[in-house]
């Protein structure tokens, strides 16, 4: 497996260019489900969970073309056709699905056109539970018979799902975009309320419209669907990642350096922004995306909680972990997410931080300087707060299981060693 070695200390100056969202493309290509003409998706990152969702799609029956690198403006990912004309299964199998828990957002839309489907049910994961329970009691609402036989999630609609008014209890990014895909191709109409309002929620919302679906509401907590028979071919770019953008402005801060992030969306970055304000870092919106300035910062303490949309999100607790791990003075992260969401504490704490654990909260009392050391996690977010804490900390960090990290940040290391950082990708040596 590979591994990332790390010589900290050197300010991050330069450009990074941002990707298409992971998280908006492990929705938007299960999108393609919901009609047999051809969904073509721009801006695509090129990322381990994209490969997955799209085997799992070919294995479904769909049929998928790379057109290669599109490569104009804030544009610069890959384009993919994706033709669910001829659907030769609806089963997920659990192959499949254990490696990733977005395999499950195949469940609406399959239902929704074919009446029937059977997705294997997704395991527990490093950072919690995370069960599936609210996207299928939505389901129900909406007339689906769902049973759970030898670990799998048996579901048939017996025609057209039916429109209903359905209130989640929490807020669920995956139960809303299920949901929703399945609402689009409902007979009548579908009240989603409080329903998640994250981007990825959004530029899914905006796809389907592209795709013909009548959809009010977009990006508030009332979504409104109005079914219709069927949808159509569209051609939809992927948001920028503003997780991807948080983890890069997190670098420029932690390193003291200064770094444009181009082609981020500067207005879906306000929680994070904020807080790296109150930090200390300077923040600007730019032409191309925006620009963080902490070269000359000192940065000290502040107090986080995470929440969904428009709040701060749990994909960067761990980051600003590893930021507030430097800065000056005592912080307090509270993670309301999920519930295992600090499984990078011990490894940041090996390399010299100072955090207490207390149930849902995190101390975090700043030091001058991390060290160096071998470090390893079993989460994304996780993974990428060590190579963050690897960028400030003095002398060699090696971060192992880099897998982790390949499912959801593109080229992570040549895009920081262009800011300069030392940094290099060591293949395939044996890692634990
Ligand atoms: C999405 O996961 C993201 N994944 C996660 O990104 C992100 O952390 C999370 O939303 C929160 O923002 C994708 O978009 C592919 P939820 P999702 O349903 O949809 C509980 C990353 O690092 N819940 O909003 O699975 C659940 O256990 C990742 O990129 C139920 O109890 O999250 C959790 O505590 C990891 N029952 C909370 O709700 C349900 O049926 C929020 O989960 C559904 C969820």
């Amino acid at each position: 497996m590979d591994r990332i070695r790390i010589h900290g200390g050197v300010p991050l100056k330069g450009i990074i260019p941002i990707g298409g969202a992971k998280n908006a493309a492990l929705a938007l290509m299960p999108a393609c489900l919901l009609t047999e003409d051809t969904l073509t998706l721009a801006n695509l990152p090129h990322l381990a969970d994209i490969a997955t969702m799209a085997n799992l799609l070919t294995q479904h029956g769909v049929a998928l073309t790379l057109n290669g690198e599109s490569g104009n403006g804030d544009a610069c990912g890959r384009t993919l056709d994706l033709s669910a004309a001829n659907i030769t299964s609806t089963t997920a199998p659990y192959d499949l699905v254990r490696k990733m828990r977005a395999s499950v957002l195949v469940l609406g839309p399959l239902l929704a056109r074919f009446g029937q489907a059977r997705v294997s049910l997704p395991g527990g994961c490093a950072i919690g539970t995370r069960p599936v329970d609210l996207h299928l009691k939505a389901l129900e609402q909406m007339g689906a018979r769902i049973v759970l036989d030898g670990g799998y999630i048996v579901a048939e609609a017996g025609g057209r799902l039916k429109g209903a008014h359905i209130i989640f209890p929490q807020v669920t990014v995956g139960g809303t975009e299920n949901l929703l895909m399945a609402a689009t191709l409902g007979d009548g109409e579908t009240v989603i309320a409080n329903a998640a309002r994250e981007p990825e929620v959004a530029d899914l919302a905006y796809c389907l419209v592209a795709m013909g679906a009548k959809i009010e509401g977009i990006g508030t907590g009332t979504l409104r669907i109005q079914g219709v028979e069927r949808l159509h071919a569209a051609r939809y770019s992927v948001v920028p990642d503003r997780i991807e953008t948080g983890t890069y402005a997190v670098a420029a801060a932690i390193t003291r350096g200064d770094v444009e992030l181009v082609g981020a969306r500067f207005d879906l970055m306000e929680s994070v922004t904020k807080v790296l304000t109150d930090c200390g870092a300077e923040i600007q919106e730019t032409p191309r995306g925006l620009r963080v300035k902490a070269d000359a910062a000192e940065i000290t303490g502040t107090d986080i909680m995470t929440e969904p949309y428009p709040g701060f999100p749990t994909d960067m607790q761990a980051q600003l972990m590893a930021l507030l791990a430097t800065a000056k003075g005592a912080s307090m992260i509270t993670e309301t997410i999920f519930e295992n969401r600090f499984m990078h504490v011990p490894e940041l704490m090996r390399m010299g931080a100072r955090i207490n654990v207390h149930g849902a909260s995190a101390i975090v009392r700043g030091v001058p300087r991390l060290s160096g050391a071998q470090v390893m996690a079993t989460d994304l977010r996780a993974s990428v707060s060590l190579i963050l804490a690897g960028l400030a900390a003095e002398g060699e960090t090696v971060v192992n299981r880099v897998y982790h990290l390949d499912r959801g940040y593109e080229r992570v290391e040549e895009k920081l060693a262009a800011c300069g950082a030392r940094i290099e990708r060591i293949k395939g040596e044996a890692a634990e």
